[in-house]
């Protein structure tokens, strides 16, 4: 098993790396969780300097009051529908930068801001490459509560170990109210862009973890340092 503190060390790497990205004037997204946290602290040290962005889309509560914590200046969808720049972490990222993201919970306001960028970069540390999606990793499917019964049985009915996602002790209950359904592909998503379809035809799916082709390049912290896996053309 990875020791946490190196793991931590390689997120911070990849988070001051990724947020070195960022430019006066830019209008950004800014992503959830620990290594996306770093990208905000950082991002919050250079804007101490002097760096000046217009504003930030926050992903997720979380991250809305770190930013406000750091006074990063905030702003919104309706103000600014396109992003320049939008940088997040991932629970797992494959070859071609296809991602599971949603581990923390964040996945829908992560790919509407993640949607919204003409740039989406993905910071990680090693441990999240991975060469088949989903072996390791179930993939989060965000889900309207009404819904829970029907999609239960139509993801059984793909193949799905499901689990509602629990945390202590309660129904986790996401930032826009949704419930979580953790899935299990026996032996990987294979084929993740027919699954995303599927996925989204079940009435109650509101989002998946699953981020395809939208990455324009993965930051990865590991024992070397910092390297830069570029997407392919989008
Ligand atoms: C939250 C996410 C996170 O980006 C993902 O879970 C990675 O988290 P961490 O950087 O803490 O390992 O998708 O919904």
């Amino acid at each position: 098993m990875q020791d946490t503190t190196q793991q931590d060390n390689w997120k911070q790497l990849a988070g001051e790396a990724a947020a070195r990205l960022i430019e006066d004037g830019m209008v950004l997204g800014l992503g959830s969780g620990s290594t996306a946290s770093y990208v905000v602290r950082y991002l919050g040290l250079r804007i101490q300097e002097g760096l000046q962005i217009v504003g930030a889309v926050p992903t997720s509560n979380a991250t809305e009051q770190l930013a406000r914590e750091l006074n990063i200046p905030l702003t919104t969808l309706d103000a600014h529908p396109e992003l320049d720049l939008a940088v997040d972490g991932a629970d797992e990222i494959d070859p071609r930068l296809c991602l599971i993201k949603g581990g923390g919970g964040a996945l829908l306001r992560e790919k509407i801001v993640a949607s919204a960028a003409r740039r989406f970069v993905v910071v990680g540390d090693v441990t999240k490459q991975v060469l088949l999606l989903g072996v390791h990793f179930p993939l989060p499917v965000e889900i309207v509560p009404f819904a829970l019964p029907l999609v239960r049985r139509r993801l059984e009915a793909l193949e799905a170990i499901v689990q509602l996602r629990y945390k202590e002790d309660q129904v986790f209950v996401t930032d826009n109210g949704n419930m979580i359904l953790d899935c299990s592909f026996p032996g990987g998503i294979r084929e993740p862009e027919e699954l995303q379809t599927q996925l989204k035809s079940i009435a109650g799916v509101v989002e998946t973890g699953l981020f395809l082709n939208m990455t324009e390049r993965a930051i990865i912290g590991g024992p070397e340092g910092v390297k830069v896996v570029m997407g392919e053309e989008l």
